[in-house]
């Protein structure tokens, strides 16, 4: 029997690898690790039987309709907006994603990029790397307290609960608007959109995108939120209108902000890069050694149990 073709599009840890050989025969990406082409992925898709997948492969109608025999997709990633979930279903092919391994390692990043907003920390960095610092000042470099500060979470799922429970230790307000209120939060206070922002010192998004979430905070929403306030986005690009942000940036409107994530990424929004009070990083929340590793074998795994009739472990379609 020959065994059924897998593609994996991005390369994957060895141990990942070595997992998922035997059982199926794989076109990789181990020696490269270029992001495939539209071109590229709708060729190499064309006689798989699986797909291993990445938060940046876009897997629309065209491509689900070059790849006829595809019986499931194991996509390395949480998010899911990547990949057109009801024309999968439509057509029979099974989703899964990578919930939970990622929840802690990701909600310490979202701490990570509040904390560097709040004190500064890469403009404080790249001050005293261009020789800038001449000695000590009272007002030097002044940041914003976090201790005791009002935390405002925009999205309260796993991800945005692991994020709340950090900020019992900093002695914060938790505040936290969701679709619906979660139950199980009794340290975080639901409150409506507007009040969030409104009432915020920093506010952290962790919503998944969708057309309902695609700008969700744009220049209504900032003009809202304090001129003390910083913005995370850990969530998606798409989800803060980026132009409305670099305004708001440019102009005051709100204090700072910490990225992650961008419109369009890997491009983003030139207006960003002269501006001081915004720490940007390339969508690495959940990359560390330990969770990426976790991420890939998930999705192997998922491989795997599909190909030896077995349950999937993390179906989203
Ligand atoms: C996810 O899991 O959705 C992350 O954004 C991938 O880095």
């Amino acid at each position: 029997m020959p065994l059924p073709k897998l593609l994996i599009t991005r390369r994957v840890y060895d141990s990942v690898f070595d997992s998922l050989s035997g059982v199926f025969d794989i076109q990789h990406n181990q020696d490269k690790d270029e992001p495939l082409s539209k071109s590229d992925l709708l060729r190499k898709l064309a006689d798989k039987d699986y797909l291993l997948s990445t938060v940046v492969d876009r897997i629309d109608e065209e491509v689900l309709a070059a790849a006829p025999g595809l019986k499931c997709i194991a996509s390395g990633a949480v998010g899911t907006n990547n990949i057109d979930l009801k024309a999968c279903a439509d057509r029979g092919i099974a989703v899964t994603n990578t919930p939970d391994v990622l929840t802690e390692t990701t909600a310490d990043f979202a701490w990570a990029l509040l904390m560097a907003t709040a004190r500064r920390l890469t403009e404080a960095e790249q001050y005293l790397r261009q020789g800038q610092w001449k000695g000590w000042s009272f007002d030097q470099l002044s940041g914003v307290d976090v201790y005791g500060s009002t935390l405002g979470i925009l999205g309260m799922g796993r991800i945005g609960s692991a994020i709340a429970r950090r900020a019992q230790g900093f002695g914060m307000t938790v505040l936290y608007h969701n679709r619906r209120p979660a139950n199980d939060e009794a340290s975080a206070r639901y409150v409506e959109k507007d009040a969030l922002f409104k009432e915020s010192d920093f506010v952290v998004l962790v919503v998944p995108y969708s057309p309902q979430t695609h700008h969700i905070v744009a220049a209504k929403e900032l003009a809202l939120m304090k001129t003390s306030a910083c913005l995370v986005n850990i969530a998606r690009g798409g989800v803060v209108d980026d132009k409305a942000l670099v305004h708001a940036l440019e102009t005051g409107t709100i204090r700072a902000a910490g990225l992650d994530v961008f419109e369009g990424e890997p491009a983003l929004d030139p207006g960003f890069l002269p501006l001081s009070n915004v720490v940007l990083t390339p969508h690495i929340a959940s990359s560390t050694r330990a969770t990426r590793g976790a991420m890939m074998q998930l999705a192997a795994d998922n491989l795997l149990a599909h190909a030896q009739g077995r349950a999937l472990l993390t179906q989203v379609a």
